[in-house]
């Protein structure tokens, strides 16, 4: 059974060829909630990714679900390739969507969990309108494109005001928060209000193998207190 909170783990940072060794880790841990893919095309952020084919060749190769974020000028053409390549969610950006309506009507017409994504500089107002079809929120911690790169403190409010902007929702809608997080600062995300901490570079780093950095987390998570949503 998975501890919530939980981790999403971006595989952005890791060594690709040695993917396969790597997912039967992450399967072993009670922290990994599924896997995060972090596509991206090169004009939206200023870097380039990957497809659906690299979520369809993981899909086959573990049980864990896989979860798009999808960085991206024109989503909407995405979505059918990413659904049939085994996704179980796919999160667009609301600054890439201009029928951000739409786009989560689209994803959820797939079968899918759709989530949105704010940059660090979007207000959270800007959901408002679309919380009633929104499954999910990934709260940028750092400004999209690159892992590794330092958590933006500023954001601990915003996940705090986001969250009081979801009180009396009439469904849970789950937290997430993308970026520059490592075991020193999860708890106090975590006690900003995430649900689920997208994580990658300080899994994948070098000092420490991937099975102990992923028990540093669920150190921490046994210590906030296993909680479900
Ligand atoms: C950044 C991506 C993040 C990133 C997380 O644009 O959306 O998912 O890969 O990696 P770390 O944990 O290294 O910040
Ligand atoms: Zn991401």
């Amino acid at each position: 059974m998975t501890l919530f909170p939980a981790l999403s783990v971006s595989i952005l940072d890791a060594d690709l060829l040695s993917l396969k060794d790597s997912l039967s880790v992450l399967e072993k841990s009670r922290a990994v909630g599924s896997i995060h893919l972090d596509v991206m095309d090169g004009h939206f952020v200023p870097n380039l990714t990957l497809g659906p084919k690299v979520a369809k060749d993981l899909k086959a190769h573990t049980s864990l679900p896989i979860r798009a974020h999808l960085m991206v000028s024109n989503p909407d053409h995405l979505l059918e390739p990413f659904a049939q390549a085994g996704v179980s969610a796919i999160s667009v950006h609301q600054e890439a969507c201009p029928h951000l309506h739409r786009t989560l009507s689209a994803i959820h017409a797939l079968g899918l969990k759709a989530g949105v994504a704010l940059n660090p500089a979007t207000p959270v107002c800007t959901l408002e309108e679309v919380l009633p079809i929104a499954d999910f929120v990934l709260i940028m911690s750092v400004n999209p494109g690159f892992g590794g790169q330092g958590f933006i403190p500023e954001m601990l409010e915003k996940i705090q005001k986001l969250k009081s902007l979801l009180q009396g929702t009439p469904r849970p809608i789950r937290v997430a928060v993308d970026g520059g997080i490592k075991a020193t600062n999860s708890a106090d995300v975590l006690k900003a209000g995430a649900d689920t901490l997208i994580v990658g570079s300080s899994l994948f780093a070098e000092s420490l193998p991937l099975a102990g950095a992923l028990e540093t987390f669920e150190e921490v998570f046994h210590r906030i207190g296993n909680r479900e949503p």
